[in-house]
This record gives C-alpha cells, structure tokens and sequence, in this order.
C-alpha cells in the first residue's frame, strides 16, 4: 500500500477519508478518541503544506436530506480548536471546493450524499474529482464498501493509506500474523452469536482464548455448570463445546470461570455475591467473573506474549460487577506482552480504569477492528492493495 507519509504534498489538494463518527449528545461529543487519533493525519498534512479536505461519515442518515441531528459542526468545531484555526464545514462541495494551501476544511456529512452508500460510481468520480491525492485514513470504515472509501479509492488518480490507517493495519498484523507467544484473547460480550465467526476464527489461532460476559455463560453451561436466570443461549451450546474441543485438540486453552459473582437481577445496585461456579442457584444472574477466576486470567496475560482484548468480561458500567474486567485491564496494563484493544465496549473500559496509555495499541475500529480479527477481507484495503 501506497503510505501518504511517502508523498510530497506540498501544494497538493489533498482529500482525507477519516472516520470521525463519534458519539453526540446535545450537540456535545462524548468520546473523542477518533478525532485525536485522526489529528496527526491531518496535522501532517497541512503542515506539509497541501490543501486539505476532510470527509467522514457520521451516524447514518438518509441520504439526500440535511439532518441537523447528522451534522459534522461539533466535529468542525473540535477540530478547529484542536488545530488551532478555523475548520469550516462545507455544504455545498461535490462540484469543488475552495481550499487554500495550509488550511484544512471538513465536508459534511459524506452519507448525506446520494449514492455513499451503494458506492456508486458517480459519486466516487465527484469525490476523486476533488483532489490530486486521496487519503483513505478512516480505519474504523475500511469495512464498508462505499463511495467515499472503496470507490474513491479506485477512481482516484492517486491513492494512498494514511498514517492512523497503516498504524492500525501494522499493529493488527503484530498481534495476529505472526505474533509473539502466547497469544492469548479475550473475546467477551453478551452473546455468543454475534462474535461466533470471531472465536472460531481465535480458536484456530490463540494459545489461550477467555470468554467472558453473556458469552462465557453460554460457555459455562456448555460444561454442565448451572447458570440460573444468566443471559445464556441454549441452541449454542453444542458450538461451545466444538470450539472448546477445537482448541483442546491443538494444544490450546479456553479456561471456564471457576468463580463468579452473581446477582438476582441486572441493575446498579442489585447486591453482588461470589459463588464458586457450581454453586449458581436457580435465581442467580451471572454478572461478573469472581477473583479468583479473574486472578488466574490475570496471571496467563501476565505470561502471555501478545494479548488481544474484545470486550468486557462483565457488566462493568455497575460498579459492583467491573471487578473482573478491571483486574484484566490492569493486568495487561502491566503485562510485557504486545496488547492490542478495540470495540465500543473496550474503549469505555480501558477509559474507565485508566489504562489507556498501557495498552500496546488502541483501536478506533468497531466493527472493521472485529471484521479484521475474523479473517475478513476489508474492502478499502483491498482496494489500496489493488492500486499497489
Ligand atoms: C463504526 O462506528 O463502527 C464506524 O464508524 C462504521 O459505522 P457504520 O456501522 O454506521 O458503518
């Protein structure tokens, strides 16, 4: 892939694809770490001395309508101040855009326009139209095949990967390629079917796999231990043995709680009990690992050589149910191994106890970082590779 860092862009009209698709509230944004890991991209650039357009989605509105609700004007606005000079967010920019060298402007909304969604053609020709270089930076998209990514990416007349991009992909590689061993991951989350092709995926490549939240519930019941009233999914039981047989069978682990902590109903203030994990009594809910559970999990990434982190262990936004999921951040926080964390959960986690300048990477990607980590071909960097 083509590296943006590689380029001269003095005086070039340069367009950069981010995924600035950051949480909003009352016009607020409530988490920001997409717009800072996207401000070197876009600091380089400017300083380089190109001029520079910034296109990203936002949610996901109807295409051919302006929603106030879907605009880009709180991300405009922290970005100008990040930068330090006005961002203007333009309306009006498929036929052209006024940009001077060193100044940076943003383009609203990219799934406003008609045709980003089912990559037409014509859009991705406007787009391309815009610049000399196109940028595609917005790792959190690359999954998506639309005109903004992966048919910009073709029409172009050059193309490039950009800095958070390759960081990403690099890291992704480091941790899954060929990584460092053992290779452990945590994949953890309320149910088993939304993250089945990720751990058959994991199963056939990690030395140790611990599941964690709804998931291990299902996972705990697969080795005929009670649940009670858990969030469990019976018609996947005999998939949790299969992929615990798999893993047996090439010397791998996945570890089933010995303890864990349980409630009589979901809520903050529901009272926590540890139970050894045969004890689980008709009206328990598991919320959380137990600690001595967590203590062994912590120990294995304490040896581990690469850890890759997916989702919460427990239902940690309650206090008394994030113990488990805290011993595990911080037990990779300290843990030599090369660590790599991504999803909306995660981040929220990693946040929440203060680990994030310990973690070896931090991922903006949702669904691409879960994509990747299931083997799937990404579109838009199938198509950075295609232009070579
Ligand atoms: C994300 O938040 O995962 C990305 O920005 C992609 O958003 P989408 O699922 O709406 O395509």
């Amino acid at each position: 892939i083509l590296r943006m860092t590689d380029l001269d862009l003095r005086g070039k009209r340069v367009l950069i694809r981010e995924d600035l698709n950051v949480p909003i509230k009352d016009g607020r944004i409530t988490a920001s770490q997409r717009l800072e890991a996207a401000l070197p991209t876009i600091r380089h650039a400017r300083d380089a001395g190109a001029a520079v357009m910034v296109t990203s989605h936002l949610g996901r509105p109807v295409e051919g309508q302006f929603s106030e609700a879907d605009s880009l004007a709180p991300v405009a606005a922290w970005l100008s101040q990040a930068l330090g000079s006005e961002v203007k967010l333009l309306r009006d920019y498929l036929d052209g855009v006024e940009v001077e060298n060193g100044q940076v402007v943003l383009l609203e909304n990219c799934r406003m326009n008609v045709g980003e969604g089912k990559d037409t053609p014509e859009l991705s020709a406007k787009y391309a139209a815009l610049c000399d270089i196109y940028v595609m930076d917005a790792f959190g998209t690359a999954h998506r095949a639309q005109a903004s990514t992966h048919g910009a990416i073709r029409a172009a007349k050059v193309a490039c990967g950009g800095p958070l991009l390759m960081a990403e992909l690099d890291a992704l590689a480091k941790a899954l390629d060929n990584p460092r061993r053992p290779l452990l991951a945590i994949v953890a989350g309320s149910k088993v079917s939304t993250k089945l092709e990720l751990l058959q995926t994991l199963t056939a490549k990690v030395d140790q796999l611990i599941v964690g939240g709804g998931i291990a519930n299902t996972f705990i019941a697969a080795a005929g231990y009670p649940v009670g009233k858990s969030l469990v999914e019976n018609d996947l039981l005999d998939t949790a043995r299969r992929i615990i047989a798999e893993a047996k069978a090439r010397g791998a682990d996945v570890p089933i709680p010995s303890d864990v902590v349980v409630a009589p109903a979901f809520a903050a203030d529901a009272p926590a009990t540890i139970k050894r994990v045969d004890e689980v009594t008709a009206d328990d809910m598991i919320l959380d690992i137990g600690p001595q559970t967590a203590a062994a999990y912590a120990a294995l990434i304490a040896k581990a050589g690469s850890v890759v982190w997916n989702g919460p262990v427990g239902v940690f936004e309650f206090d008394a149910f994030g113990k488990g999921t805290q011993t595990l951040a911080l037990a990779i926080a300290e843990s030599a191994a090369f660590s790599i964390a991504g999803g909306g959960d995660t981040l929220a986690a990693v946040e929440k106890y203060g680990v994030e300048d310990r973690i070896g990477y931090i991922s903006t990607g949702g669904g691409a970082f879960l994509e990747f980590l299931e083997g799937k071909e990404l579109p838009a960097v199938t198509a950075l590779q295609a232009r070579g």
